[in-house]
């Protein structure tokens, strides 16, 4: 199929209602493990369940190269699907560890006890004794970490973050240390109103252990589901392996994947590494978040570098956004050469015949269309891929296009608005030839 079939093709979709899940509500969208964590961009996880029970069968190896907070990998497992999931943040995979991992509910909730008790009685004494000198040892004397946290507030976090370092088991660690990953936000002076790094110096702060602790005691209880919706079909063992990966170098055999289900980054959009950066700062993921930075597809932090973009609407993009600002434009460029060895990669892994599910929307920048879905069917086309399904779903959050303020991140109105979603999106389901 050539460039103006696929254009086509694209100009003809109609939104598929039964894709939006309109209806949908938060305590479903939230249910099981998948409130643990907030994550920007997350799946909503009805949407990986249809695609993995309309594409795949019980036992058939799923992949999800850009996991994210895990969505595709805790919705694989439920319907008894093996899965591999990769993410080069540290923090995603943090929290799809957590969220992957059915614990044993009594014993989970002894822990949670005896962690109550423990910051409750000061942990016989030894948490009194955690002063600024013992912030070396745990590596959180970081100037980052106090721009955005109160010196009192850090104090009783390092509280918190010594005890759960101390944890043995890692499966109980990775739930504690996700729990107290969620609370950072709200302990920081980082505004609550805002996605991007911003600091409210006015913002009233929650006191750390009470929060923490009521933080736990919500995750225990969603665990308690997972496992019960687990243990019913049998499904407890079956795997779901989470790596700190690149999209490019996927730790599975080749042709040995049913599917893919995956949402890639945007361009520009988000910085993953600014967003994550309290996690990523306590945890030691990190000291340098310019270096962090590099690491993320979409990033506008790039070097440059030669482009391979094997799509014509991809060249047309950059042509006219070069006319704009040629930085965006080398991005931009970046971007979708980074995609197509994404799109490679995850050609090597499946199996003949098995399908590759990308979620993905347009964007606008520099008043240019990035229409990322027709150029990610043309480069999957030109490398071994055809259309097996073209979804345009609306996304029912998003009532009108909206633009986001890269100070804030806030959706908004303003014409100086520098990033442009549309209300739909498109579920390209690409079959491996
Ligand atoms: C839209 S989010 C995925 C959200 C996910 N579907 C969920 O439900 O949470 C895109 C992800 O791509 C990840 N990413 C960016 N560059 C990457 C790379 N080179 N390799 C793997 N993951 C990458 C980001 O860290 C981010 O988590």
């Amino acid at each position: 199929m050539n460039t103006n079939e696929i254009v086509s093709i694209f100009a003809r979709l109609k939104p598929e209602p039964s894709w939006s899940f309109a209806g949908t509500t938060t305590a479903q969208t939230g249910y099981i493990t998948h409130s643990y964590h907030r994550y920007p961009a997350k799946f909503i996880p009805q949407l990986a369940a249809r695609l993995i029970s309309e594409y795949s069968e019980v036992g058939d190896l799923v992949i999800d190269p850009f996991m994210g907070s895990g969505t595709t990998l805790v919705e694989a497992k439920i319907h008894g699907r093996p899965s591999i999931g990769v993410d080069i943040n540290p923090v995603a995979h943090l929290i799809t560890m957590a969220k992957i991992t059915p614990i044993e509910p009594n014993y989970l909730d002894s822990v949670v006890a005896e962690i109550e008790n423990d910051l409750n009685s000061d942990y016989t004494g030894q948490l009194m004794l955690f002063d600024d000198s013992r912030t070396d040892e745990y590596g959180i004397n970081h100037e980052r970490i106090d721009y955005w946290f109160k010196p009192e507030i850090k104090r009783d976090l390092g509280k918190i973050y010594m005890l759960l370092n101390d944890t043995q088991s890692d499966d109980i660690r990775n739930f504690l240390l996700c729990g107290f990953s969620n609370i950072l936000k709200n302990c920081s002076i980082w505004s609550q109103k805002s996605t991007k790094p911003t600091r409210d110096f006015k913002k009233k702060i929650p006191e750390p252990i009470p929060i923490f602790l009521r933080q736990i005691k919500q995750m225990a209880k969603r665990n308690r589901k997972f496992y019960q919706l687990l243990k019913g079909p049998g499904y407890l063992e079956v795997p779901a392996s989470a790596y700190c990966e690149d999209a490019r170098n996927l730790p599975a055999k080749s042709d040995t994947a049913q599917l893919i289900v995956t949402s890639p980054p945007y361009v520009t959009s988000y910085e993953y590494a600014d967003l994550h950066q309290l996690t990523a700062l306590w945890f030691g993921y990190t000291s340098d978040l310019s270096e962090f930075r590099h690491r993320f597809i979409g990033t506008a932090y790039h070097e440059e570098k030669p482009a391979n973009l094997q799509s014509e609407t991809a060249e047309e993009i950059v042509a006219d956004l070069n006319k704009k600002n040629p930085k965006t434009a080398c991005e931009v460029a970046t971007y979708f050469t980074e995609m197509l060895e994404t799109f490679s990669e995850m050609r090597q892994v499946l199996k003949k015949g098995g399908y590759a599910c990308i979620v993905i929307g347009d964007t606008m920048l520099e008043k240019v269309d990035i229409k990322n879905a027709e150029v990610f069917v043309e480069q999957m086309q030109n490398i071994g891929f055809q259309i097996e399904r073209l979804i345009m779903r609306e996304i029912p959050s998003k009532i009108l296009p909206q633009t986001r303020d890269k100070k804030t991140g806030r959706f908004t109105k303003s014409k100086d608005a520098d990033f442009l979603a549309y209300p739909h999106e498109y579920i390209l389901v690409m079959q491996k030839t």
